[in-house]
């Protein structure tokens, strides 16, 4: 049974990294990784096939940069040259980007099973790239693997068949939890003069908060309150970076004192960092589920999300009014020790990876073997 497993985009290395990992224990199993390219700078992706420990892709499509509809098309173009080269079993996607859809339509085109990890997923926002690769990924689906409740709901509204639908977890987790040790023992916190539980991290990329120059006056806004009141590390992202350039901003968030910028980070040592981070700002979707699984509190500066039980069970609070006093407001209280105690959410083990790889095994080894 040939899986070809797609990576794109920075959140699909952890993803794929455990089910690659699970499917590499049955030799029933042949596991191909296909690199759409859609990151390309060696800190959007390369570092994070060397600590993540997956093989070097068997295919690298290099269609990097462009519009949405440029870059879904080149991946497109590229990936059929590969299925028609491999005729695998199944194409398994993760996540919501633009590399998710993609490949997932070539696939169902090709009449080749698409598994989808993460699936489920709704933000209720369809002004967000992502909320409509996650709506088409899931509507041509063979199989939905979902990671929390809301997902299982979400799938029985837009009418996706029960047996399609398989809850297991959450294979970003399943990472996290293979890692953690790995990671807490860097010593990064030395070189950057801060004290474990003494700093707020902060990422910010999503279009609909820096592509803007209100939205990144909002940004600045609240980092140079939170910086009044502690130390801020601010991993800067490509996007970001450069529209804070764009809108002139740039010189303005360098001279924030009490805030180091940093360029992105690899994956352990952003997991270090947010272990060890008293607060984290975010607009990024995996982040709120890191948090809640390391309990560490955690504000979503967005209108929506797509993960409630990051909200419902765990550290994470949602901004939803995205106005940046009511950030700053809750900034105070958490770094006064007020901030919410989470739980796990079910299934959050470190094994999903491996219950996926069962159900995948038994639905379709038999066929193709
Ligand atoms: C993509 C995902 C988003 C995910 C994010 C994580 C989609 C629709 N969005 O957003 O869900 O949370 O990745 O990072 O797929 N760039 C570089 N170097 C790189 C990658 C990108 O300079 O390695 C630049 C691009 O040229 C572009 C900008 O950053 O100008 C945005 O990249 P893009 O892949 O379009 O989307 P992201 O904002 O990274």
């Amino acid at each position: 049974m040939k899986i070809l497993s797609i990576v794109g985009a920075r959140p699909n290395f952890m993803k794929v990294a455990p089910l690659h990992r699970a499917f590499s224990k049955h030799p029933e199993i042949e596991s191909k990784i296909i690199h759409t390219g859609q990151h390309y700078d060696a800190k959007m992706s390369d570092v994070f096939f060397n600590q993540l420990e997956l093989p070097k892709p068997d295919y690298f499509l290099g269609v990097g940069g462009g519009s949405h509809t440029q870059q879904t098309a080149k991946i497109m173009i590229e990936f059929e040259q590969v299925m028609l080269a491999e005729k695998p079993d199944i194409v398994l996607v993760v996540g919501d980007v633009n590399s998710t859809i993609a490949c997932a339509m070539v696939a169902v085109k090709e009449h080749v099973p698409v598994v989808h990890v993460e699936a489920g997923l709704r933000s209720g926002d369809r002004r967000m790239p992502e909320e409509i690769n996650r709506i088409m990924t899931d509507g041509i689906s063979d199989d939905l693997f979902v990671t929390e409740n809301a997902g299982i709901e979400n799938l029985k509204k837009e009418s996706i068949p029960d047996e399609k639908v398989h809850f297991v977890g959450n294979v970003m987790i399943d990472s996290l939890v293979y890692y953690r040790e790995k990671a807490s023992t860097l010593n990064l916190l030395e070189g950057l003069n801060l004290e474990s539980k003494s700093y707020v991290l902060v990422t910010m990329h999503r279009p609909s908060n820096v592509d803007f120059a209100e939205g990144l006056r909002n940004i600045l806004d609240i980092i140079k309150d939170t910086a009044s009141r502690t130390k801020v590390l601010f991993p800067v992202h490509p996007r970001t970076l450069k529209n804070m350039e764009t809108f002139g901003l740039l010189d303005e968030l360098k001279s924030i004192q009490n805030v180091t910028l940093m360029e992105p980070q690899g994956y352990l040592e952003f997991l270090y960092l947010m272990e060890n981070a008293q607060l984290i700002v975010t607009d990024s979707g995996g982040i709120q589920e890191e948090t809640t699984y390391l309990k560490v509190p955690c504000i979503t500066f967005r209108a929506s999300t797509e993960r409630p039980v990051t909200v419902e069970m765990g550290t994470n609070y949602l901004l939803s009014d995205l106005n940046p006093d009511s950030v700053k407001e809750l900034v105070i209280e958490i770094l006064d020790g007020k901030s919410k105690e989470g739980e796990t959410p079910p299934l959050w083990d470190g094994h999903a990876a491996e219950r996926i790889a069962e159900i995948l095994l038994k639905k379709y080894a038999k066929k193709t073997s």
